[in-house]
């Protein structure tokens, strides 16, 4: 079970990321939270990405794909794994088609969680007031929406054509929600395996 968690800023993909995750005990992989640990720890990719992060645009794809592919390659990862924040261009699906192509492997289910511009800027400012994550000011924000209709929106169109997207409402409670999720995984994976036997 692959699956891909896409979305815009603040869907709630790092909330049912880690929920869904541990009901399919699959690895929770989430790139933002990795970076924020990187900018945390003080290395060296941590110092490079920092400003970028505040700023609300992309780390670059290389350096992006270069993390992913190395956590991919973890055993916890090697059947079953959520992404989450990944990937955000279409390069970057590019690449892990490629990657788990050679895995003879490929993405289950891409779940675009939906949710209106509203909602987001709430949960948003409420979680800025209550966390303070850098990225959460409503400059950055506007910006992180901004590069989500720019240049992550179009995986939409692409999971689209490959058969694999699942479009899930994400306004409710977060229990609410996480039912909604469950229901579309599990009718996805018994079409999958329906398809591969
Ligand atoms: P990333 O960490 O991925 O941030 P994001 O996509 O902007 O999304 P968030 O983490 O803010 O929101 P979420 O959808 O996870 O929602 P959450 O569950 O937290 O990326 C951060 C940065 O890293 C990027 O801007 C970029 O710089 C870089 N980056 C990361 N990946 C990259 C990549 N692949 N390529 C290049 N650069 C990359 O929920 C939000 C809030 O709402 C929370 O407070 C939560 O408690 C609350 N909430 C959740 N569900 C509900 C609900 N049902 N009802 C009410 N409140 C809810
Ligand atoms: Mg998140």
């Amino acid at each position: 079970m692959l699956i891909v968690f896409l979305g815009p800023p603040g869907v709630g993909k790092g909330t049912q990321g880690s929920r869904i995750a541990t009901h399919l005990k699959a690895a929770h992989i989430s790139t933002g939270d990795m970076l924020r640990q990187q900018v945390e720890d003080g290395s060296e990719i941590g110092k490079k990405v920092s400003s970028i992060l505040e700023a609300g645009k992309l780390v670059s794809d290389d350096l992006i794909v270069e993390l992913v592919e190395s956590r991919l390659s973890q055993e916890d990862a090697k059947e079953r794994f959520l992404l989450d924040g990944f990937p955000r261009t279409i390069f970057q699906a590019e690449a892990l088609d490629s990657f788990l192509a050679k895995r003879n492997q490929e993405v289950t289910v891409a779940m675009l969680l939906v949710a209106d511009k509203e909602e987001i800027l709430r949960r948003l400012m409420a979680r800025a007031k209550a966390e303070g994550r850098a990225d959460d000011t409503p400059e950055t924000v506007a910006q992180r929406l901004d590069v989500y209709h720019n240049q992550t929106k179009p995986l939409v169109g692409y999971y689209e054509q490959l058969g694999k997207l699942q479009r899930v409402d994400g306004v409710g409670t977060i229990g609410e929600v996480f039912d909604r999720l469950l229901k579309v995984l599990d009718e996805s994976t018994s079409a999958s395996e329906s398809t591969s036997s």
